[in-house]
């Protein structure tokens, strides 16, 4: 008989977004003329920078030659695209980050689920709470955790939590841990690390012989020098950590896909005796066998991210969001609601009012308001209570749906 992962029917409900969804479908049906603006999802709505725009119709023009076509590619990414990632992500910044390092992706979501192929089945991986939903539901997947418990959480994981009393710095792991996912600017509370907080989970790693998976999808919104965009800005972390990198929220590439993970040649984990393991080698292993790579017209369009024109460009795409994101900050305030997040990040977390819940608020500002939300249950226990708020939209809809919001509600 086929046997199932029955680790999936161990996950608690389905995935949040499509959640979400279900809910606005269900509401738009019965509401058809109902004008939703949806602030759920971190998914962005202006159109992709003119240079990528350009550098794509020119690939495509090369994809219809017989001369400039491309078949396969590398499985890691074209080598032009590797170097000025390296270059300008990393050395630039001060990061001893080689081309080899950089292996280009569809998604930094995918490259997060799929690291776990790499890692052995008995580990014990930290998380924070909240947290961005892949990296526990990726691991349940996999059977690295017991069964969820009633509050929400999966036997087997450590979870620090990340809350307003501790500043939404989590602590460092009681207990040795062996993978922990770090994510800064921190989805969903907007949160960010100072190099003083990362040092210590440097520092922790090494100590441990522990990996930091650390998520750097939003480095694109810090707005203080002194903030690190990459953990990789610490001395040390080449030894510790994967970095995961993501042209989504910086160039508009939701829907074009384009991301990046960087292993070091150096990093190291255990085999069954006790010898070391180079990680760069089994993800390599990995890409080369399960992926094709990204297509020659993405990366080229990724590569153009990194022309002046380019840089200029994702400045404007950046700042336009954060402007909206300061609207958001600055109107839920006002109506007396207690606001974190949102200054280096596209996510404002917001404290519901008392007596909701994060599903309370979320249906009553869809009906009321038809303002589509992220309850931060939906991120861990310790999001109860909490609402997310993306400012991903058009200016129009932000400035609709917080006159909207502070109208129905009685803080
Ligand atoms: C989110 O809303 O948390 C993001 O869209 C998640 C993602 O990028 O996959």
């Amino acid at each position: 008989m086929t046997k199932a992962n029955t680790n999936y029917l161990k996950l608690t409900a389905g995935y949040l977004f499509p959640e979400i969804a279900r809910r606005v479908n269900a509401f738009k049906e019965e509401n058809p003329n109902a004008d939703i603006i949806k602030l759920g999802i971190g998914d962005v709505t202006e159109p992709l920078p003119t240079a990528c725009c350009e550098a794509m119709k020119k690939a495509v023009d090369e994809m219809s030659d017989r001369a400039t076509f491309h078949g396969y590619g590398p499985e890691q990414g074209y080598a032009w695209l590797r170097e000025k990632i390296a270059a300008h992500d990393f050395q630039a910044r001060g990061c001893h980050i080689n081309a080899s390092e950089v292996f280009v992706s569809d998604g930094a979501k995918c490259d997060t689920g799929n690291i776990l192929d790499i890692f052995g089945d008995d580990n014990t991986i930290a998380v924070t709470d909240p947290v961005y939903p892949v990296y526990v539901d990726t691991n349940v997947m996999a059977g690295h955790t017991g069964s969820a418990t009633e509050d929400g959480k999966y036997e087997g994981l450590v979870y620090l939590p990340m809350n307003a009393e501790n500043d939404f710095t989590p602590p460092l792991p009681s207990q040795n841990v062996d993978l922990i996912y770090l994510c800064f600017p921190n989805n969903p509370t907007g949160a960010i690390a100072t190099k003083e907080t990362l040092t210590k989970w440097v520092n922790y790693a090494r100590e441990n012989d522990a990996i930091i998976l650390f998520d750097a999808a939003y480095e694109a919104f810090i707005t203080d020098p002194e903030i690190p965009h990459s953990i990789y800005e610490i001395e040390g972390a080449t030894e510790c950590a994967i970095e995961f990198r993501s042209f989504s929220k910086n160039a508009g590439f939701t829907g074009t896909r384009c991301a990046y993970t960087v292993v070091p040649e150096g990093l190291t984990a255990k085999g069954d005796d006790g010898s070391e393991v180079k990680l760069w080698n089994l993800w390599n292993r990995r890409q080369s066998t399960k992926f094709n790579g990204v297509s020659y017209i993405v990366q080229r369009g990724a590569e153009a991210v990194y022309s002046d024109a380019g840089q200029k460009q994702i400045r404007a795409l950046i700042d336009f969001y954060l402007e909206n994101a300061k609207i958001i900050r600055e109107k839920l305030s006002k109506a007396g609601l207690t606001v974190y997040g949102g200054v280096h990040a596209p996510y404002l977390w917001v404290k519901a009012p008392s007596g909701y819940s994060s599903w309370d608020l979320f249906d009553m500002l869809l009906q009321k308001a038809n303002v589509v939300g992220t309850p931060g249950s939906g991120f861990g226990s310790a999001g109860e209570g909490y609402f997310r708020i993306s400012a991903f939209n058009s200016r129009k809809n932000v400035e609709t749906a917080m006159q909207r919001i502070v109208e129905n509600l009685q803080v």
